[in-house]
Protein backbone atom coordinates (compact mmCIF):
# COMPACT_ATOMS: atom_id res chain seq x y z
CA UNK A 1 0.00 0.00 0.00
CA UNK A 2 1.77 3.06 -1.12
CA UNK A 3 0.84 5.97 0.42
CA UNK A 4 0.18 9.45 -1.15
CA UNK A 5 1.91 11.96 0.89
CA UNK A 6 0.64 15.45 1.57
CA UNK A 7 1.81 18.12 -0.68
CA UNK A 8 4.80 20.47 0.70
CA UNK A 9 3.20 23.86 0.20
CA UNK A 10 3.02 27.33 1.34
CA UNK A 11 -0.28 28.78 3.16
CA UNK A 12 1.84 31.59 3.36
CA UNK A 13 2.47 32.22 -0.46
CA UNK A 14 -1.75 32.87 -0.69
CA UNK A 15 -3.17 35.22 1.61
CA UNK A 16 -6.00 33.25 3.33
CA UNK A 17 -8.18 36.04 4.80
CA UNK A 18 -8.79 37.35 1.42
CA UNK A 19 -9.36 33.97 0.03
CA UNK A 20 -12.14 33.41 2.71
CA UNK A 21 -13.68 37.41 1.99
CA UNK A 22 -13.84 35.58 -1.82
CA UNK A 23 -16.04 32.66 -0.82
CA UNK A 24 -17.74 34.79 1.54
CA UNK A 25 -18.35 36.74 -1.51
CA UNK A 26 -19.40 33.88 -3.64
CA UNK A 27 -16.16 33.61 -6.12
CA UNK A 28 -15.57 30.34 -7.94
CA UNK A 29 -11.88 29.29 -6.56
CA UNK A 30 -9.47 27.89 -8.27
CA UNK A 31 -8.10 23.85 -8.21
CA UNK A 32 -5.06 25.04 -7.06
CA UNK A 33 -6.14 27.80 -4.07
CA UNK A 34 -8.09 24.55 -2.74
CA UNK A 35 -5.24 22.61 -2.85
CA UNK A 36 -3.01 24.98 -0.93
CA UNK A 37 -6.16 25.94 1.50
CA UNK A 38 -6.42 22.12 2.33
CA UNK A 39 -2.56 21.35 2.47
CA UNK A 40 -1.97 24.36 4.79
CA UNK A 41 -4.89 23.19 6.95
CA UNK A 42 -3.39 19.90 7.16
CA UNK A 43 -0.15 21.46 7.73
CA UNK A 44 -1.35 23.22 10.68
CA UNK A 45 -0.39 26.49 8.73
CA UNK A 46 -3.87 27.35 8.23
CA UNK A 47 -5.63 27.94 12.13
CA UNK A 48 -8.43 26.31 13.06
CA UNK A 49 -10.37 29.57 12.65
CA UNK A 50 -9.50 30.58 9.34
CA UNK A 51 -11.10 27.27 8.45
CA UNK A 52 -14.18 27.59 10.48
CA UNK A 53 -14.66 31.02 8.31
CA UNK A 54 -13.91 29.37 5.44
CA UNK A 55 -16.37 26.48 5.80
CA UNK A 56 -18.86 28.92 6.39
CA UNK A 57 -18.73 30.86 3.77
CA UNK A 58 -18.91 27.52 2.02
CA UNK A 59 -22.26 26.95 3.74
CA UNK A 60 -23.66 30.05 2.83
CA UNK A 61 -22.46 30.23 -1.08
CA UNK A 62 -21.81 26.48 -1.70
CA UNK A 63 -19.47 25.44 -4.20
CA UNK A 64 -19.43 24.72 -7.91
CA UNK A 65 -19.21 21.19 -8.95
CA UNK A 66 -15.20 21.56 -9.90
CA UNK A 67 -14.90 23.09 -6.72
CA UNK A 68 -16.33 20.22 -4.64
CA UNK A 69 -13.86 18.26 -6.66
CA UNK A 70 -11.15 19.72 -6.21
CA UNK A 71 -12.06 20.23 -2.33
CA UNK A 72 -12.46 16.25 -2.40
CA UNK A 73 -9.54 15.32 -4.30
CA UNK A 74 -7.46 17.84 -1.89
CA UNK A 75 -8.93 16.20 1.23
CA UNK A 76 -8.22 12.57 -0.12
CA UNK A 77 -4.61 13.32 -0.99
CA UNK A 78 -4.00 14.90 2.54
CA UNK A 79 -2.99 11.34 3.57
CA UNK A 80 -2.44 7.65 2.20
CA UNK A 81 -4.75 5.91 0.29
CA UNK A 82 -4.79 2.58 -0.94
CA UNK A 83 -2.86 1.23 -3.72
CA UNK A 84 -3.86 -1.60 -4.75
CA UNK A 85 -1.36 -4.37 -6.57
CA UNK A 86 -1.27 -5.16 -10.13
CA UNK A 87 -4.28 -7.37 -11.48
CA UNK A 88 -6.34 -7.08 -8.27
CA UNK A 89 -10.07 -7.85 -8.70
CA UNK A 90 -12.85 -5.03 -9.07
CA UNK A 91 -12.56 -3.05 -6.01
CA UNK A 92 -15.97 -2.10 -4.53
CA UNK A 93 -17.84 -0.42 -2.03
CA UNK A 94 -21.00 0.94 -0.33
CA UNK A 95 -21.52 4.01 1.30
CA UNK A 96 -24.69 5.02 3.50
CA UNK A 97 -25.38 8.38 4.63
CA UNK A 98 -26.62 6.92 8.33
CA UNK A 99 -29.74 6.07 9.42
CA UNK A 100 -31.48 3.94 12.51
CA UNK A 101 -30.66 0.10 12.37
CA UNK A 102 -28.83 0.47 9.49
CA UNK A 103 -26.66 -2.47 9.76
CA UNK A 104 -26.45 -3.16 5.96
CA UNK A 105 -22.31 -3.00 5.69
CA UNK A 106 -22.08 -5.66 8.27
CA UNK A 107 -23.95 -8.29 5.80
CA UNK A 108 -23.20 -6.74 2.21
CA UNK A 109 -19.20 -6.49 2.35
CA UNK A 110 -18.92 -10.45 3.42
CA UNK A 111 -21.40 -10.73 0.64
CA UNK A 112 -19.62 -8.52 -2.32
CA UNK A 113 -16.40 -10.22 -0.96
CA UNK A 114 -18.04 -13.30 -1.58
CA UNK A 115 -18.22 -12.70 -5.62
CA UNK A 116 -15.01 -12.27 -6.10
CA UNK A 117 -14.88 -8.50 -5.29
CA UNK A 118 -12.33 -6.51 -3.30
CA UNK A 119 -14.67 -4.84 -0.27
CA UNK A 120 -11.54 -2.36 1.70
CA UNK A 121 -14.71 -1.21 3.55
CA UNK A 122 -13.59 2.05 6.30
CA UNK A 123 -16.34 3.22 8.22
CA UNK A 124 -17.24 5.30 11.06
CA UNK A 125 -18.82 5.67 13.97
CA UNK A 126 -22.39 7.15 15.40
CA UNK A 127 -22.87 9.99 16.22
CA UNK A 128 -26.02 11.95 17.21
CA UNK A 129 -28.86 9.38 16.56
CA UNK A 130 -27.32 7.72 13.38
CA UNK A 131 -25.26 4.41 14.45
CA UNK A 132 -21.40 3.32 12.98
CA UNK A 133 -20.51 0.31 11.70
CA UNK A 134 -17.33 0.56 13.96
CA UNK A 135 -18.93 0.71 17.07
CA UNK A 136 -21.11 -2.24 16.03
CA UNK A 137 -18.21 -4.49 15.07
CA UNK A 138 -16.97 -3.27 18.30
CA UNK A 139 -19.65 -5.66 20.36
CA UNK A 140 -18.16 -8.44 18.70
CA UNK A 141 -14.96 -8.89 21.45
CA UNK A 142 -12.11 -8.44 20.44
CA UNK A 143 -13.50 -7.10 17.17
CA UNK A 144 -9.99 -4.78 15.73
CA UNK A 145 -10.71 -1.95 13.86
CA UNK A 146 -7.69 -0.06 13.81
CA UNK A 147 -6.00 -2.16 10.66
CA UNK A 148 -3.05 -0.24 9.25
CA UNK A 149 -3.32 -0.15 5.18
CA UNK A 150 -0.54 -3.16 4.68
CA UNK A 151 -2.49 -5.15 6.84
CA UNK A 152 -5.94 -3.98 5.19
CA UNK A 153 -3.53 -5.33 1.92
CA UNK A 154 -2.81 -8.61 3.21
CA UNK A 155 -6.56 -8.91 4.44
CA UNK A 156 -7.89 -8.49 1.23
CA UNK A 157 -5.28 -10.70 -0.79
CA UNK A 158 -6.44 -13.56 1.26
CA UNK A 159 -10.08 -12.68 2.27
CA UNK A 160 -11.27 -10.21 -0.23
CA UNK A 161 -12.93 -7.52 2.49
CA UNK A 162 -11.60 -5.55 5.31
CA UNK A 163 -13.32 -3.38 7.83
CA UNK A 164 -11.73 -0.64 9.63
CA UNK A 165 -11.68 2.74 11.03
CA UNK A 166 -10.23 5.88 9.29
CA UNK A 167 -6.42 6.06 10.46
CA UNK A 168 -4.48 9.27 11.29
CA UNK A 169 -3.04 8.93 8.00
CA UNK A 170 -6.22 8.19 6.35
CA UNK A 171 -7.77 11.58 5.11
CA UNK A 172 -6.12 13.89 7.64
CA UNK A 173 -8.05 16.87 6.28
CA UNK A 174 -11.49 15.46 6.32
CA UNK A 175 -10.58 14.50 10.06
CA UNK A 176 -10.01 17.92 11.72
CA UNK A 177 -12.38 19.44 9.04
CA UNK A 178 -15.18 17.01 10.53
CA UNK A 179 -14.21 18.01 13.89
CA UNK A 180 -14.62 21.57 13.27
CA UNK A 181 -17.35 21.58 11.54
CA UNK A 182 -19.51 19.39 13.98
CA UNK A 183 -18.56 22.41 16.51
CA UNK A 184 -19.31 25.45 14.17
CA UNK A 185 -22.44 24.80 12.80
CA UNK A 186 -21.16 23.89 9.60
CA UNK A 187 -22.13 20.33 8.87
CA UNK A 188 -25.13 20.46 6.80
CA UNK A 189 -23.43 22.14 3.40
CA UNK A 190 -24.00 19.51 0.73
CA UNK A 191 -20.32 20.36 -0.79
CA UNK A 192 -18.98 19.99 2.51
CA UNK A 193 -20.66 16.11 3.21
CA UNK A 194 -19.84 15.85 -0.41
CA UNK A 195 -15.80 15.97 0.01
CA UNK A 196 -15.76 14.73 3.27
CA UNK A 197 -17.69 11.16 2.06
CA UNK A 198 -15.99 11.17 -1.14
CA UNK A 199 -12.38 11.93 -0.41
CA UNK A 200 -12.47 8.66 2.49
CA UNK A 201 -14.35 6.40 -0.19
CA UNK A 202 -11.72 7.65 -2.83
CA UNK A 203 -8.99 7.40 -1.02
CA UNK A 204 -10.05 3.42 -1.08
CA UNK A 205 -8.98 3.89 -5.07
CA UNK A 206 -12.39 2.14 -6.10
CA UNK A 207 -13.63 1.05 -9.55
CA UNK A 208 -17.50 1.12 -7.96
CA UNK A 209 -19.14 2.95 -5.11
CA UNK A 210 -22.78 2.48 -4.08
CA UNK A 211 -24.17 5.20 -2.46
CA UNK A 212 -27.15 4.77 0.04
CA UNK A 213 -28.59 7.96 0.44
CA UNK A 214 -31.30 7.93 2.72
CA UNK A 215 -33.80 10.55 3.83
CA UNK A 216 -36.35 11.47 6.21
CA UNK A 217 -37.04 11.74 10.24
CA UNK A 218 -34.01 9.32 10.98
CA UNK A 219 -31.66 10.67 8.40
CA UNK A 220 -29.11 13.48 8.09
CA UNK A 221 -31.35 14.78 4.55
CA UNK A 222 -34.96 15.22 6.03
CA UNK A 223 -35.99 15.44 2.46
CA UNK A 224 -36.15 13.79 -0.49
CA UNK A 225 -34.94 16.64 -2.76
CA UNK A 226 -32.27 17.25 -0.21
CA UNK A 227 -31.16 13.83 -0.74
CA UNK A 228 -31.56 14.24 -4.03
CA UNK A 229 -29.14 17.33 -4.33
CA UNK A 230 -26.53 15.50 -2.38
CA UNK A 231 -26.94 12.40 -4.38
CA UNK A 232 -26.16 14.05 -7.69
CA UNK A 233 -23.05 16.08 -6.26
CA UNK A 234 -21.79 13.16 -5.27
CA UNK A 235 -22.21 11.45 -8.58
CA UNK A 236 -20.94 14.01 -10.48
CA UNK A 237 -17.43 14.11 -7.99
CA UNK A 238 -17.09 10.42 -8.36
CA UNK A 239 -17.90 10.63 -12.50
CA UNK A 240 -14.73 13.53 -12.38
CA UNK A 241 -12.53 11.22 -10.46
CA UNK A 242 -13.11 8.23 -12.75
CA UNK A 243 -15.28 6.11 -10.51
CA UNK A 244 -18.21 4.24 -11.01
CA UNK A 245 -20.93 5.68 -8.81
CA UNK A 246 -24.92 4.47 -8.46
CA UNK A 247 -27.18 6.17 -5.69
CA UNK A 248 -29.86 4.70 -4.29
CA UNK A 249 -31.90 7.25 -2.59
CA UNK A 250 -33.73 5.11 0.20
CA UNK A 251 -36.22 6.60 3.39
CA UNK A 252 -35.67 6.55 6.30
CA UNK A 253 -39.21 7.26 8.29
CA UNK A 254 -39.17 3.58 10.23
CA UNK A 255 -35.92 2.27 11.67
CA UNK A 256 -33.78 -0.41 9.12
CA UNK A 257 -34.91 -3.95 9.95
CA UNK A 258 -36.19 -5.03 14.11
CA UNK A 259 -33.28 -3.90 15.84
CA UNK A 260 -31.70 -0.86 17.15
CA UNK A 261 -28.61 -0.84 18.94
CA UNK A 262 -24.95 -1.94 18.55
CA UNK A 263 -25.06 -5.72 19.75
CA UNK A 264 -28.46 -6.23 18.47
CA UNK A 265 -28.15 -4.81 15.44
CA UNK A 266 -24.59 -7.85 14.88
CA UNK A 267 -27.32 -10.13 15.99
CA UNK A 268 -29.90 -9.30 13.05
CA UNK A 269 -27.05 -9.08 10.54
CA UNK A 270 -26.28 -12.68 11.56
CA UNK A 271 -29.61 -13.75 11.01
CA UNK A 272 -29.39 -11.97 7.22
CA UNK A 273 -25.90 -13.54 7.14
CA UNK A 274 -27.68 -16.97 7.60
CA UNK A 275 -30.89 -16.35 5.24
CA UNK A 276 -32.91 -15.11 7.84
CA UNK A 277 -33.93 -11.61 9.09
CA UNK A 278 -36.44 -9.03 8.19
CA UNK A 279 -37.46 -8.44 4.75
CA UNK A 280 -36.71 -5.00 4.63
CA UNK A 281 -33.27 -5.53 5.42
CA UNK A 282 -32.61 -8.47 2.91
CA UNK A 283 -34.15 -6.15 0.04
CA UNK A 284 -32.12 -3.16 0.68
CA UNK A 285 -28.58 -5.58 1.10
CA UNK A 286 -29.35 -6.94 -2.27
CA UNK A 287 -30.28 -4.02 -4.05
CA UNK A 288 -27.31 -2.12 -2.81
CA UNK A 289 -24.96 -4.88 -3.69
CA UNK A 290 -26.49 -5.38 -6.77
CA UNK A 291 -25.03 -2.11 -7.64
CA UNK A 292 -21.54 -2.92 -7.12
CA UNK A 293 -20.87 -6.71 -7.07
CA UNK A 294 -21.34 -7.65 -11.19
CA UNK A 295 -23.83 -10.84 -10.47
CA UNK A 296 -27.49 -11.45 -10.35
CA UNK A 297 -29.57 -10.87 -7.79
CA UNK A 298 -30.30 -14.33 -7.76
CA UNK A 299 -26.65 -15.35 -6.84
CA UNK A 300 -26.04 -12.91 -4.48
CA UNK A 301 -29.49 -14.57 -2.37
CA UNK A 302 -27.95 -18.04 -2.96
CA UNK A 303 -24.64 -16.61 -1.61
CA UNK A 304 -26.84 -14.97 1.58
CA UNK A 305 -29.07 -18.52 1.97
CA UNK A 306 -25.82 -21.35 1.40
CA UNK A 307 -23.98 -19.90 4.15
CA UNK A 308 -21.02 -18.43 1.99
CA UNK A 309 -21.52 -15.03 2.97
CA UNK A 310 -21.84 -15.98 6.59
CA UNK A 311 -18.97 -18.25 6.38
CA UNK A 312 -16.79 -15.00 5.34
CA UNK A 313 -17.51 -12.98 7.59
CA UNK A 314 -16.73 -15.58 10.53
CA UNK A 315 -13.70 -15.09 8.42
CA UNK A 316 -13.69 -11.91 8.49
CA UNK A 317 -13.95 -11.69 12.39
CA UNK A 318 -10.97 -14.18 12.89
CA UNK A 319 -8.51 -12.30 10.70
CA UNK A 320 -9.44 -8.64 12.85
CA UNK A 321 -9.22 -10.62 16.25
CA UNK A 322 -12.26 -11.94 17.27
CA UNK A 323 -13.14 -15.08 17.76
CA UNK A 324 -16.60 -16.65 15.59
CA UNK A 325 -17.25 -19.30 18.36
CA UNK A 326 -18.50 -15.52 20.00
CA UNK A 327 -21.68 -14.57 17.55
CA UNK A 328 -23.65 -17.01 18.60
CA UNK A 329 -23.42 -15.74 22.15
CA UNK A 330 -23.79 -12.48 21.69
CA UNK A 331 -27.11 -12.08 23.40
CA UNK A 332 -25.27 -13.38 26.58
CA UNK A 333 -22.44 -11.77 26.51
CA UNK A 334 -24.10 -8.19 26.51
CA UNK A 335 -27.25 -8.35 27.95
CA UNK A 336 -28.96 -5.40 29.57
CA UNK A 337 -29.74 -5.36 32.95
CA UNK A 338 -33.03 -4.28 31.82
CA UNK A 339 -35.24 -6.55 29.35
CA UNK A 340 -38.61 -5.42 28.60
CA UNK A 341 -41.38 -6.06 26.26
CA UNK A 342 -44.06 -3.29 25.38
CA UNK A 343 -47.16 -4.53 23.97
CA UNK A 344 -49.72 -2.92 22.13
CA UNK A 345 -52.72 -1.43 24.17
CA UNK A 346 -55.05 -1.75 21.23
CA UNK A 347 -55.36 -4.16 18.10
CA UNK A 348 -54.76 -1.97 14.96
CA UNK A 349 -52.45 -1.62 11.79
CA UNK A 350 -49.10 0.20 12.31
CA UNK A 351 -48.65 2.93 10.41
CA UNK A 352 -45.66 4.45 11.82
CA UNK A 353 -42.80 3.76 13.65
CA UNK A 354 -40.48 7.20 13.41
CA UNK A 355 -37.04 6.57 12.76
CA UNK A 356 -36.13 10.26 14.69
CA UNK A 357 -37.75 9.22 17.97
CA UNK A 358 -36.33 5.68 18.18
CA UNK A 359 -33.16 6.79 17.18
CA UNK A 360 -33.30 9.86 20.17
CA UNK A 361 -34.30 7.15 22.44
CA UNK A 362 -31.73 4.35 21.42
CA UNK A 363 -29.11 7.55 21.97
CA UNK A 364 -30.03 8.21 25.28
CA UNK A 365 -30.49 4.76 26.39
CA UNK A 366 -26.77 4.51 25.52
CA UNK A 367 -26.91 3.17 22.47
CA UNK A 368 -25.36 6.41 20.79
CA UNK A 369 -22.68 9.04 21.55
CA UNK A 370 -23.65 12.72 22.23
CA UNK A 371 -20.05 14.24 21.37
CA UNK A 372 -17.59 12.26 19.42
CA UNK A 373 -15.42 11.55 23.17
CA UNK A 374 -18.24 9.81 24.55
CA UNK A 375 -18.12 5.62 24.52
CA UNK A 376 -21.53 3.40 23.80
CA UNK A 377 -23.13 0.76 25.77
CA UNK A 378 -23.11 -2.46 23.24
CA UNK A 379 -26.02 -3.99 25.47
CA UNK A 380 -28.45 -1.31 25.08
CA UNK A 381 -31.76 -0.29 22.26
CA UNK A 382 -34.75 -2.04 20.81
CA UNK A 383 -35.46 -5.28 19.28
CA UNK A 384 -38.63 -7.28 17.79
CA UNK A 385 -39.75 -3.78 16.88
CA UNK A 386 -43.12 -3.51 15.18
CA UNK A 387 -42.72 -2.65 10.85
CA UNK A 388 -45.35 -0.04 9.27
CA UNK A 389 -47.89 -2.03 7.55
CA UNK A 390 -48.08 -5.18 10.18
CA UNK A 391 -51.44 -5.73 12.40
CA UNK A 392 -51.12 -6.20 15.50
CA UNK A 393 -53.54 -7.82 18.45
CA UNK A 394 -53.96 -6.12 21.78
CA UNK A 395 -51.24 -7.70 24.11
CA UNK A 396 -48.96 -8.45 20.96
CA UNK A 397 -45.52 -7.01 21.25
CA UNK A 398 -44.44 -4.06 19.66
CA UNK A 399 -40.89 -4.20 20.44
CA UNK A 400 -38.06 -5.65 23.11
CA UNK A 401 -36.20 -2.86 25.25
CA UNK A 402 -32.85 -2.90 26.45
CA UNK A 403 -31.93 -0.49 29.39
CA UNK A 404 -29.20 -0.19 31.74
CA UNK A 405 -31.53 1.75 34.31
CA UNK A 406 -35.17 1.09 35.53
CA UNK A 407 -35.71 4.75 34.79
CA UNK A 408 -34.15 4.73 31.40
CA UNK A 409 -36.62 1.84 30.23
CA UNK A 410 -39.07 3.98 31.30
CA UNK A 411 -38.03 7.00 29.31
CA UNK A 412 -37.54 4.84 26.14
CA UNK A 413 -40.63 3.09 26.69
CA UNK A 414 -42.59 6.81 26.16
CA UNK A 415 -40.51 7.10 23.17
CA UNK A 416 -42.21 4.21 21.81
CA UNK A 417 -45.64 4.87 22.41
CA UNK A 418 -45.02 8.52 20.38
CA UNK A 419 -43.25 6.85 17.94
CA UNK A 420 -45.76 3.57 17.19
CA UNK A 421 -48.95 4.94 15.69
CA UNK A 422 -52.09 2.65 14.80
CA UNK A 423 -54.06 3.99 11.63
N1 LIG B 1 -20.33 11.60 7.04
C1 LIG B 1 -19.09 12.05 6.74
O1 LIG B 1 -18.15 11.27 6.68
N2 LIG B 1 -18.93 13.35 6.52
C2 LIG B 1 -19.93 14.24 6.56
O2 LIG B 1 -19.71 15.41 6.35
C3 LIG B 1 -21.21 13.76 6.88
C4 LIG B 1 -21.39 12.43 7.10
Amino acid sequence: MAGKGICSFTAAAMHIPTLIARKREGEQLSSSEIQNLISGYTLGEVPDYQMAAFAMAVYFQGMTPAEVAALTRAMMASGDCFSHRPGHPAVVDKHSTGGIGDKVSLILAPLVACTGCWVPMVSGRGLGITGGTLDKLESIPGFNVNVSLADAAAQMDKLGVVMMGQTERFCPADKKLYALRDVTGTVPSIALITASIMSKKLAESLDRLVLDVKFGSGAFMQTKADAEALAASMIAVGQEMGVEVHAVLNPMSEPQGRAVGNSLEVIEALACLESGGPADLRKIVIDLAEKIAGVSREELERLLDDGSARSRFDQLVAAQGGNPADLPNLAKIHQAPYIREVCAGHAGTVSQVHAGFIGQAALELGAGRAKASDGVDFAVGFDQLVKVGETLEAGQTMCRIHARTLEELEMAQASVIRAVLFS
